[in-house]
């Protein structure tokens, strides 16, 4: 967030090069890779809260090839750490051959996708090292944030709650840290439950669903453990079949819209044995749980990125717990830049 903003406004100057064109576009796609596709999503529905303009997240490999509607009245926003990935620069080249507007969000300065698209916003995150992306996602999440609100404004469309968003946005930090002082032993005596499990389920409603997804990706990419990430409220559709006795299912109860509904579906798990970690906020009653996380007081559309940082050393310390090598994970590369 340094330097994009400036007293109660967000600056992306960025945008300049393309602002007629965000101002002409009538829907917009989130488009990437893996954990950066878990950021678009939350692009998707964090826009989705502000503009009355339809935003969808697409992984790059099925964008490429898939029949997805696209001209020079669509806004296509690339994620990518690397600016390498080759389904994200194949997504791209497709988008702009459409006559789409495209916005690259990178990491990597002066990578492939940043010469590509026609304006590019950097999260710099630094130089990320380990295969997982950790830092690169909650910096994705960060300007994705930021991002949305300036295309809304650009849009037309401000918002009455622009002054506690900055005001949250400059605390990021600190209840960033308080997060992780806090919680830190609590995630490190919880992960030990993970070590010797086969399958972990993680569960979530609304943004806790890009939380779910990216946990679950984080924790079965660095400890091999399986772990997937359903819809909370789709668990009685079929995946609660999956519970058993002393099944692990972690679960992110944060947004105050649907967190009791959460707490309903969790219960549901319960019933048939399972043991659950959920990591929820401050005020969503959680009698008869063990295993509880309280996120610090923060905007539940800004809640994603304290959740990261949760789920991300919950992954650290199960891996290390099965000797995992958490730099380098098996099978994996730091940026797929072949198909
Ligand atoms: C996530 O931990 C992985 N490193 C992987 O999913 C990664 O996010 C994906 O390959 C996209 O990479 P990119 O951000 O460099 O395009």
């Amino acid at each position: 967030m340094r330097g994009r903003i400036e007293g109660k406004s967000i600056v992306l100057p960025e945008l300049d090069p393309i602002l007629g064109r965000i101002l002409r576009a009538d829907h917009v796609l989130w488009i990437a890779c893996g954990t950066a596709y878990h950021a678009c999503v939350y692009g998707q529905m964090v826009l989705n809260s502000l503009v009355p303009i339809n935003s969808t997240a697409i992984p790059a490999s099925e964008f490429r090839y898939g029949n997805y509607y696209v001209d020079k009245n669509t806004l296509c926003i690339f994620v990518s750490q690397s600016g390498e990935t080759a389904d994200t620069l194949a997504a791209i080249k497709r988008a702009k051959s459409s006559g789409a507007a495209t916005i690259a969000v990178a990491n990597v300065l002066g990578s492939s996708l940043t010469r590509i698209a026609d304006a590019t916003v950097y999260t710099c995150a630094g130089l990320e090292i380990a295969v997982a992306s950790t830092k690169a996602y909650t910096a994705q999440l960060t300007l994705i944030y930021l991002l949305a609100q300036k295309l809304a404004e650009i849009m037309g469309y401000s918002t009455r709650e622009h002054d506690e968003i900055i005001t949250y946005l400059n605390e990021l930090d600190r209840l960033t840290q308080e997060t992780i002082d806090i919680a830190k032993p609590v995630i490190r005596e919880y992960a030990s439950m993970l070590k010797n499990e086969h399958d972990v389920y993680f569960i979530g409603r609304q943004l806790d669903y890009v939380s779910a997804m990216e946990g679950a990706l984080k924790l079965k990419e660095i400890s091999y453990i399986h772990a997937d990430a359903y819809y909370a409220g789709e668990l009685k559709h079929g995946p609660i079949a999956l519970i058993q006795d002393q099944t692990v299912v972690i679960a992110f109860a944060t947004q105050p819209e649907v967190a009791s509904k959460t707490i309903s579906n969790i219960k549901e798990t319960v019933a048939r044995g399972a043991k659950i970690i959920l990591i929820t906020d401050q005020n969503t009653p959680a009698e008869g749980f063990t295993y509880v996380i309280r996120i610090p007081e923060i905007r539940p559309d800004l809640a994603c990125i304290i959740s990261a940082v949760i789920f991300q050393f919950l992954a650290y310390y199960a891996a290390s717990d099965r000797g995992c090598d958490i730099d380098k994970p098996r099978n994996l590369a730091k940026s797929v830049t072949v198909e």
